[in-house]
């Protein structure tokens, strides 16, 4: 098992009490039929999840619920046509056009919220669509890249792609140019959308010229981009760099010629895609993660309305970014769906202090609120006395995308929720489209640090490295898989079939022949332990992936980074604990023969992860080391490093073909 694993095992986390959610939530819940997991059992698969594809309009019904004739690529509610922007848009009007679908917060205070009603959010995303039809060439089954922080206009382009039938490629908006030019030239998309700028913490960020870069490095790899369109932060105002004359153009300077402008959405087939999202694997490329249309928005919907517990009369936040796949379902496609009201903030989570957050949730009315670990352990620190200054009430709260310590999970409860609200631990990936395991909050207690059992219809099992089934209860720990397809499933890797087959179902499919989804287990690629009472708790990554601030990054993509540095021998990216952002990268290094560390070559390290990747990235140390520790057989042993990183035990070191660069590394880091 990964070293990561083993050493969460290690610390044996103390099996935590169970707190039950509040009556008032229980009685007003959307999901309070305590049969749903009998009738969402395997005898009940798959069409169990046929009321989820209900919870849609669909321009002709499907034909079967799961075809699992080609396994593992499982094509849901075939024969069914749909088109995701009518869905969160359209047909909303007649009951609700005036209705919000999104308030946006900038993130200068002193600025007016905007409420964008679903008429309005209509309007953009049709004139939006018309432009990128007209001006731009899209149609259907085209890739378009889209590159923006978290402004209206990021969901107004995607649902404007969706309408089209073209497929959309968000890339966070904090990655640098060349992540998004990796991601331009993997899925061929001659269109960029971006913005000129937007502020954060307190500064402007010129964002425009990352596209400059992405455009440039994208056509040395031989991907053309014909259009650049940019969006203005502040309307009547362009803050970005030079346009770039026949490819780039203002949105705004086309926008006389597109107002009123309808497109009619394209009745597109239930398996044909949505987005790509990028994401990191265990080898130096990001995978671009394939979503179709009508199984992923109906999980996206089913999850937002039954775990999200999102109605029509609440006021609901996720301060994740749309940048990245909690965004995409629960910012954008699983609210809307519903027709929700959602807040959509431009800004830091503690920016201009620690009360900004409670401020937005007081003045909007928020009764829903969906974070990270990583947010709420900043949050901790400002002290427990600024929640309770503000008059703000949540039903439910969510968090997401890393582990979240016991204690933690306490303060969020306790402080935060003011011990009115239910919380979910929601475990899930990229790929998976929604949620998978976490408790049904009406149903299950919650238990802190533990995401809880596989929500009802997902049937997880832990498997140990032979594909036996690590008993619950046992303490032991091994690799969750899920038994079962269901509708947000990933449907492939762009253009890499292959890839997809061997990372999530290679290790565990003992017959590739079969055509019985029972032998297809889903392998997340999580190590996790669970409970005598079906609770899992999740431990981490079990590949070379690593989770810093809740994003997903790969050591292998830090690690091509840094040996683009010419002056670098070899280098080994670890996650050293951190106790806001859960793990940090460090980097150690070693140079080629005669080269001398020094500040400069430091800098130039750091300064390429910063290019390649984006400042998430960004190391918290990097170590200049005579050699590596590596085995007999060359593996660089980064688990030894970790040790060092964290000042735990190292353990033995007698079987590596280098033991004594162990001392000496150790020596330097801890002196
Ligand atoms: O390791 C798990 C961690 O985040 C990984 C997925 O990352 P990504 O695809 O970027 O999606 C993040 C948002 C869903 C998982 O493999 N992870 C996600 N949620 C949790 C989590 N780890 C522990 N607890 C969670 N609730």
């Amino acid at each position: 098992m990964a070293e990561n694993v083993e050493r969460d095992i290690e610390v044996h986390w103390r099996e935590e009490d169970y707190y039950e959610p509040p009556e008032s939530f229980v009685k007003q819940a959307n999901l309070n039929d305590p049969h749903i997991y009998e009738k969402m059992s395997l005898d009940n698969f798959p069409d169990c999840f046929t009321g989820y594809a209900d919870l849609l309009d669909w321009f002709k019904p499907w034909d079967t619920v799961l075809d699992t004739s080609n396994p593992p690529f499982w094509r849901w509610f075939v024969g069914g046509r749909l088109n995701a922007s009518y869905n969160c848009v359209d047909r909303h009007l007649p009951q609700h056009a005036n209705k919000v679908a999104y308030y946006f917060v900038a993130e200068r205070e002193e600025d007016p919220i905007v409420a964008v009603s679903y008429q309005e959010l209509y309007a953009r995303v049709n004139e939006f669509a018309a432009l990128l039809r007209d001006y731009a060439g899209v149609k259907k089954g085209d890739r378009v890249t889209i590159h923006m922080p978290m402004v209206v206009e990021l969901p107004v382009a995607m649902l404007a792609c969706a309408r089209l039938g073209a497929i959309h490629s968000v890339v966070f908006g904090g990655f640098s140019g060349q992540a998004c030019a990796d991601r331009i030239v993997d899925s061929e998309s001659s269109v960029l959308v971006t913005i000129d700028g937007y502020y954060r913490n307190g500064k402007w960020l010129n964002h425009k010229e990352k596209a400059d870069i992405a455009v440039k490095q994208a056509e040395s790899q031989g991907q053309k981009v014909n259009h650049v369109l940019i969006f203005q932060r502040d309307p009547g105002h362009y803050g970005g760099s030079d346009l770039v004359e026949g490819r780039d153009v203002l949105v705004q300077e086309l926008e006389s010629k597109y107002r009123g402008a309808r497109v009619e959405p394209e009745s597109m087939p239930a398996e044909d895609p949505l987005f790509l999202m990028y994401t990191s694997g265990s080898t130096g490329k990001p995978k671009g993660i394939q979503h179709g249309t009508g199984g992923y928005l109906s999980y996206a919907a089913a999850t937002t309305k039954y775990v999200l517990d999102v109605k029509p009369e609440d006021v609901y936040w996720c301060m994740a970014d749309i940048g990245w796949i909690t965004g995409h379902s629960y910012i954008v496609y699983g609210p809307l769906a519903l027709g929700a009201t959602s807040v959509l903030y431009e800004g830091g989570p503690t920016y201009p202090d620690a009360g900004r957050a409670w401020r937005i949730a007081e003045r909007l009315n928020v009764n829903i609120f969906h974070t990270s670990p990583t947010a709420i352990r900043s949050l901790r620190q400002h002290g427990d006395d600024v929640p309770g200054r503000y008059n703000y009430h949540f039903k439910l709260m969510a968090t997401v995308g890393e582990p979240i310590e016991p204690d933690v999970w306490r303060w969020y409860y306790n402080v935060v929720g003011k011990r009115e609200a239910a919380v979910v631990d929601t475990w899930w990936q990229t790929e998976t489209g929604g949620h998978l395991c976490s408790t049904v909050p009406a149903l299950k207690a919650m238990k802190p640090g533990s995401a809880g059992p596989g929500l009802p219809g997902i049937h997880p099992v832990i498997l140990d490295e032979e594909g036996n089934e690590v008993t619950p209860g046992s303490g032991e720990g091994g690799s969750i898989c899920i038994r079962n397809p269901w509708p947000g499933i990933m449907q492939t890797i762009w253009k890499d079939p292959e890839r997809f087959v061997r990372t999530y179902y290679g290790k565990y499919n003992k017959n590739p022949q079969s055509k019985d989804w029972r032998d297809w287990p889903y392998m997340a690629g999580d190590g996790a332990m669970q409970s005598q009472d079906g609770y899992i708790r999740i431990l981490g990554r079990i590949d070379d992936v690593i989770n810093v601030a809740g994003h997903r990054m790969g050591t292998k993509e830090l690690e091509s980074a840094v040996l683009q540095v010419p002056e670098v021998a070899e280098a080994a990216v670890v996650a050293a604990h951190d106790d806001i952002k859960g793990s940090i990268p460090e980097i150690y290094v070693s140079l080629h023969p005669g080269v001398e560390a020094d500040d400069a070559l430091n800098q130039k390290i750091v300064d390429a992860i910063v290019h390649d990747i984006g400042p998430i990235a960004r190391p918290r140390k990097v170590w200049i080391v005579p050699d590596l520790p590596k085995t007999r057989s060359g593996k660089i042993m980064r688990r030894i490093l970790a040790s060092i990183s964290d000042n735990r035990e190292i353990g033995d070191v007698t079987t590596l073909s280098n033991p004594e660069v162990v001392e000496t590394i150790h020596k330097l880091v801890r002196p």
